[in-house]
């Protein structure tokens, strides 16, 4: 099976597994690091996610004619960003959950210091990781340039841990559905729009073929929210490797709470269709890869 035949299971599995070997030695071994610190790093690096936001980097990059390797430390970042923003947000004083990714979470083993400080750790190598693709790889500065900011913009303050904020703030009192979708938007969507993006500056998209990614990624993303909301209430615990019920538990206001279990599975459908319709109307040579990838997420269980 080729490259352009191979099912789109089969074409998630082999990325994830490519994106799997390079995390495995993203934290060179001849740095001095505490024991306790890259063991906690590795143990939620290395815990075994669905690594969907260093596929669509990948995915985006050769929708553009790309490489693959080229796109890989960027890749590796954003999983290392998304990992973080998942240990600091099973944290006692964020949702509180004592289990991800099939496994304990990170301050249950290693406690919540070491849990906080691997978070920050593995942000900070996130932006080692990106200057690699120049050194390493040559993709060319500017491009690595843009990367950096939009990943600081995009991950911080006005992108992921603003939404993360306005979750916990947002957690009684929400009475909007504008305010969840700002909340789904950053929290998620954010990462999703950087890692489509990021794929796209490496192999060297034009500002159009940005913004077509940037517009695919914000449905997609708040497709994929509003999924993870309707899987927490109806998924199956086994398959996620997470509790289910967290949202309920942390009395979180979500799309199924305010719209109905049906309304958002219909918003998940025109949400992805939304998003493939960005990518259609969009000049971007071979979009075929993101669009199964859309599809395959409005169907999944985990
Ligand atoms: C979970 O993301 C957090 C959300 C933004 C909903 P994923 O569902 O991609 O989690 P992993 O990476 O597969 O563990
Ligand atoms: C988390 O949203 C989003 C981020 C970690 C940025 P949730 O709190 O719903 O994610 P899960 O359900 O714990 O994975
Ligand atoms: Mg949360
Ligand atoms: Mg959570
Ligand atoms: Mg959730």
């Amino acid at each position: 099976m080729n490259n352009t035949t191979s099912t789109i299971h089969t074409y998630i599995a082999s990325h994830a597994e490519l994106v799997e070997a390079a995390l495995r030695q993203s934290l060179p071994t001849a740095w001095e690091v505490p024991a306790s610190l890259r063991e906690s790093m590795d143990y939620s690096l290395m815990a075994g996610g669905k690594r969907l936001r260093p596929i669509m980097v990948l995915a985006a990059a050769e929708s553009l004619g790309g490489s693959l390797e080229s796109a890989m430390p960027v890749a590796m970042a954003i999983e290392l960003v998304h990992t973080y923003s998942l240990v600091h947000d099973d944290l006692p004083a964020m949702d509180n959950d004592d289990y991800r990714r099939g496994k304990l979470t990170n301050h249950k083993v290693y406690g919540e210091a070491m849990a906080i400080l691997a978070g920050d750790a593995l942000l900070t190598h996130a932006f080692f990781c990106v200057a690699q693709s120049h050194k390493r790889f040559g993709v060319p500065a500017e491009r690595v340039l843009a990367i950096t900011e939009e990943l600081a913009v995009l991950a911080g303050a006005r992108g992921m841990v603003g939404g993360q904020a306005a979750d916990m703030l947002g957690e009684q009192g929400l009475t909007k559905l504008e305010e969840l979708t700002y909340i789904h938007t950053h929290k998620t969507s954010d990462l999703i729009v950087f890692s489509l993006r990021a794929g796209g500056h490496i192999a060297g998209a034009s500002e159009a073929q940005l913004e077509a990614l940037s517009e695919f990624g914000h449905a997609l993303g708040l497709a994929f929210q509003i999924q993870d909301d309707i899987l927490d209430i109806i998924g199956d615990e086994a398959k996620l490797g997470k509790p289910v019920k967290s949202d309920e538990k942390q009395q979180k206001v979500t799309f199924p709470y305010f719209i109905g279990m049906e309304a958002s599975e219909q918003k998940v459908q025109e949400l992805t269709n939304q998003a493939k319709e960005a990518l259609i109307r969009s000049n971007i040579p071979n979009p075929e890869r993101l669009l199964q990838i859309a599809d395959y997420l409005m169907k999944r269980d985990h």
